[in-house]
């Protein structure tokens, strides 16, 4: 995701620095540019890459999308990036990410959102941008600030349709509960996205997991960006029906999930609230269990 929204932003003349632990995908676009795969064919991107914080210098706009696990320490290492203005943005999945960037970094620095686009990694120096969808983003301290404006335009300026939002825990909850929906269960099943709704036992696991988090959002006093969370998640899960979630592709790599972040995170306010999340709890534990078996398998 961070190799797309780079490409995109150096191709519309944005001056880009992707950095990234991964050396040979470093290599590969210092060598030959970033291939983007649609299907309408490949482009080639050059956007700066390194995997040395110390290259860049101060950044105007630092955009995270780590994996949430790493949120903490990405935020951490980031400070030397950062000037007196620099915003920073989270897109990434799960819950409790723009906390951590606040907390680290300073909340008035935060820009907090949701992006339907999807991006995989198919060999170093090359993505395929497999999914297009509208991108959302909001002030972590709230409002409609100029900044958030001018990232809202740059976005779309860049083809990532984006429009900035008065708050952020709607968004954030909105796409949580579609990540609690889908991820676990296809990563624990092997299914694809639409299979998850096709196949009638995997459907009800599905629809008891929104539901379960739809109280707890509800128990908060958020409120929804749909009025229908089933409805909602199964629209979602048949538009990317061919999708193999991005939790499916974690433990197809033998990646730490981010299970703490989506399903935990249900599990943990539910607790708060003193509400019960039992279906949310068997989908952690289940992925808990295979992260011990894939994970600890390649240590
Ligand atoms: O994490 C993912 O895979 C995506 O957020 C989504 C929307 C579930 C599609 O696969």
């Amino acid at each position: 995701m961070g190799s797309l929204f780079g490409a995109r932003l150096a191709s519309v003349g944005e001056s880009v620095w992707l950095l990234d632990t991964s050396e040979p995908h470093v290599r590969a676009i210092r060598e030959k540019g970033l291939a983007v795969v649609t299907t309408k064919g490949e482009t080639i991107a050059f956007p700066q890459a390194t995997t040395d914080y110390a290259d860049i210098g101060t950044v105007d706009l630092l955009i995270i999308f780590v994996k949430s696990a790493a949120t903490r320490a990405a935020a951490e290492s980031a400070a030397e990036l950062l000037g007196p203005n620099t915003a920073v943005l989270t897109l990434q999945n799960g819950y409790g990410n723009a906390q951590v960037l606040a907390e680290v970094l300073g909340k008035e620095r935060v820009i907090a959102g949701t992006t339907a686009q999807g991006a995989t990694l198919l060999e170093p120096g090359r993505i395929l941008h497999g999914g297009d969808g509208l991108t959302h983003i909001g002030e972590f301290c709230g409002g409609i600030s100029p900044r958030l404006q001018q990232i809202a335009a740059l976005l779309s300026r860049a083809g990532f349709a984006t429009t900035a939002e008065n708050e952020i825990a709607p968004l954030l909850w909105g796409k949580l509960i579609i990540n609690a929906g889908i991820n676990a269960l296809s990563a624990i099943t092997g299914l694809e996205n639409g299979k998850l709704i096709e196949c009638g036992e995997t459907r009800t696991i599905l629809e008891m997991a929104v539901s379960e988090a739809a109280k707890v959002a509800a128990a908060l006093e958020i409120q929804l960006p749909y009025d229908d969370p089933v409805a909602e998640v199964t629209k979602v899960a048949i538009a990317t029906a061919k999708n193999r979630s991005s939790m499916l592709q974690d433990l197809d790599a033998a990646r730490i999930t981010e299970i703490d972040a989506i399903n935990g995170a249900i599990v943990r306010e539910a607790a708060r609230l003193g509400l019960a999340a039992p279906v949310n709890q068997v989908l952690v534990l289940l992925i808990k269990a295979l992260e011990r078996k894939k994970v600890s398998s390649v240590d």
